[in-house]
């Protein structure tokens, strides 16, 4: 094959390098590859890989969209010449040939889309893969309908150092089929990634590229950078070491790390269960908050400022586990912290971020335990819909999420209690009476209410009513005897498994979608509380 029309004319600078071992063969960095999705305008992306030699001129062509020179240099690799090239803002669409040239000859990616690209993480929810999902036949089936997606697989693997590149890869780039042979199959992949932006891709019609990174059975901590631990106070318990996959920091720095040069459009994130219960679950409300942000910060530095600096994050609020109605700790903690004590998102403290809640979603019979309900089609659809609001922007999504209290009234003379729900604005589906609990203390001014509310004890609140719009309980025989008594917290859904499938109390009824678990200390906090004497 004849040299085309870009041959250029070649500087060649030889230089002596120390450490040759460190030298790799012209190349682009591992998560380059054919058919994969490049970051769309209006944002920038970046190409970057190794030379043999440092000042060598690598030119990287565009087919139709011209080309650009660059020149190796040795960097943040000790010893290791790279190259780095930051496109031109190509709009969405495809398929280019992407050529890189150098004294040493041409290397290429073909059949690269332009669109968003979305990085999956967490743990095994997340790697739960599309073959162990309900409906995993049907979905793989039609995988092949959607040519616009692209997938690429991290393989597992941690490490005590930052990684500049990935160690392996378990699935490069592929075009989605359910064909095992040509190598392309998404029965492997992560489901909720997958389903998620299938159901995304309706409304955007244009290329997704989706990295799956993710690790069963490991803590956040494990995901985070030493200063969001050191931020939060974490102790490194576990020493860092390239084995133990729940060691501080060790997948970030091996799985997530060498993304950071690359645009990316956002993140999805399922994580949690394991630091349910673990000794940092109290700190979780810190941890996760702190590595989104951490997350933002170093994509945007690395990509030259081209990844949003409040990226998109959105995630899956704890799934139910297992089939016991006693168990009030881990999970609800968890829920609750995801939210970094909020109880919805976005918020204050967590901007640009998507939740979906899935706590109404039981699969107890799962055969990979209940801990990894197969549902995940569910789980997905209300993800993409949180996402089309927050992360696209397309504001009529916002009216599908789940009913939020926006105002409880405490009635004391006739011992009632009313929540309205998302300021009288959603209709309300109450498919149960159950789920809401209250507590109560005595007004005894010399005990400490600190004292007192971590020594609280529930009780269910009984619903006699609701109205299109809020809910009303009756607590006359549980706080008005003797007459002394006032409510000092209200929760509501804050069990583990607090519902039989989409059972629970309170749904958005055009979207079907539930309300999210809540704990409200009304001793502490009295923002949107009314109490009529
Ligand atoms: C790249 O370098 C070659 C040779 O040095 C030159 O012919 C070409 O015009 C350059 N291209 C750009 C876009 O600067
Ligand atoms: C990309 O290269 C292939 C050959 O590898 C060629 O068949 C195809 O037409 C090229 N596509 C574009 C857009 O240049
Ligand atoms: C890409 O590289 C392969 C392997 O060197 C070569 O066979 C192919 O023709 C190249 N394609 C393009 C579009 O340059
Ligand atoms: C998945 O299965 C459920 C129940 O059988 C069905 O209602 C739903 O349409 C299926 N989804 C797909 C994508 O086939
Ligand atoms: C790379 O990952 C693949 C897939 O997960 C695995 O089969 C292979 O053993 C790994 N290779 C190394 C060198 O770790
Ligand atoms: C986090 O949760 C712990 C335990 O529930 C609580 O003591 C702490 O005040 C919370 N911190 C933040 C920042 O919300
Ligand atoms: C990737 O980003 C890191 C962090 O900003 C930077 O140190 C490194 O030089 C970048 N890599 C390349 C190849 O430009
Ligand atoms: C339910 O959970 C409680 C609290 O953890 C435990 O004591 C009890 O044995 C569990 N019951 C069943 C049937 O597993
Ligand atoms: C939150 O993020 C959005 C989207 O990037 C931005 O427009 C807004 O100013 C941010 N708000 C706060 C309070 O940081
Ligand atoms: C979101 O959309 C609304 C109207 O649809 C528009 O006013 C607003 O500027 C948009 N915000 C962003 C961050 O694009
Ligand atoms: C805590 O609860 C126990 C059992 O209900 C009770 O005996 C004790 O007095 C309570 N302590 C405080 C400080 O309220
Ligand atoms: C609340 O319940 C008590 C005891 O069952 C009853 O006497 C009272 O009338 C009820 N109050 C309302 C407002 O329904």
């Amino acid at each position: 094959m004849g040299r085309a029309g870009w041959i250029v004319l070649l500087v060649v600078l030889v230089v002596s390098v120390e450490g040759t071992t460190a030298v790799k063969p012209f190349s682009f960095a591992s998560y380059y590859g054919d058919h994969m999705v490049l970051q769309k305008a209006p944002q920038r992306t970046t190409i970057w890989g190794y030379a043999s030699k440092e000042g060598e001129t690598i030119t990287l062509t565009i087919s139709g969209k011209g080309q650009v020179n660059t020149t190796s240099f040795i960097g943040p690799i000790p010893s290791t010449p790279v190259w780095s090239v930051q496109l031109p803002a190509i709009d969405a669409g495809g398929p280019y040939n992407i050529t890189a040239t150098s004294s040493e000859g041409s290397i290429n990616l073909t059949d690269v889309l332009f669109g968003d690209v979305w990085i999956c993480s967490g743990q095994s929810n997340m790697q739960f893969t599309l073959s162990m999902a309900f409906n995993a036949t049907e979905e793989e089936a039609e995988a092949v309908n959607y040519p616009n997606i692209r997938v690429f697989t991290v393989a597992l693997g941690g490490s005590p150092v930052e990684e500049y590149d990935l160690l392996n890869i378990s699935q490069p780039w592929s075009v989605p089929s359910a064909d095992t042979v040509a190598g392309s199959d998404v029965s492997g992949f992560s489901a909720v990634c997958w389903l998620y932006v299938k159901y995304l891709s309706s409304h955007l019609k244009y290329p997704i590229g989706l990295i799956a990174s993710s690790y069963g059975g490991t803590r956040v901590e494990a995901w985070s950078a030493p200063n969001v631990l050191k931020k939060c106070g974490v102790s490194e318990a576990r020493k860092m070491s390239s084995v133990n996959p729940n060691a501080a920091s060790v997948l970030w720095n091996a799985m997530m790390r060498p993304f950071v040069n690359m645009t990316v459009y956002g993140a999805l994130w399922y994580q949690g269960e394991a630091n349910a219960g673990s000794p940092t679950m109290n700190q979780y409300n810190c941890t996760f908050p702190a590595m989104i942000d951490d997350w933002r910060d170093r994509f945007h530095q690395a990509s030259g400022g081209q990844t949003d600096p409040v990226f998109p994050f959105g995630f899956v609020q704890l799934a139910p586990w297992r089939d016991n109605d006693t168990i009030t700790t881990g999970f609800t903690d968890i829920r609750w912290h995801q939210t970094a004590d909020y109880g919805y998102v976005p918020n204050d403290r967590m901007n640009n971020t998507f939740m979906a809640v899935a706590m109404d979603l039981p699969d107890f019979t799962s055969p990979y335990t209940g801990i990894h309900p197969r549902d995940k089609e569910d789980v997905s659809m209300r993800l993409c819909t949180a996402g089309l609001a927050v992360a696209y922007n397309q504001t009529e999504f916002s009216k599908f999420n789940g009913p939020l209290p926006s105002l409880i009234t405490i009635w004391v003379a006739d011992g009632t209690i009313e929540i309205d729900y998302d300021n009288k604005q959603t209709v309300l589906d109450i498919r149960s009476t159950t789920g809401f609990e209250v507590s109560c203390i005595t007004l005894d001014k010399s005990s400490a209410l600190a004292e007192v509310s971590e020594n609280i004890t529930w009780f269910h609140l009984p619903m006699v009513s609701h109205d299109d719009t809020s809910v009303t309980f009756n607590y006359s025989q549980i706080c008005l005897q003797p007459k002394d008594m006032m409510v000092s917290a209200i929760r509501y859904a804050w069990r583990e498994s607090p519902c039989p499938f989409k059972q629970c109390a309170v749904y958005n009824k055009e979207s079907g979608y539930p309300a999210p678990p809540f704990v409200k200390h009304i001793i502490d906090d009295k923002s949107n509380v009314k109490i009529v004497k």
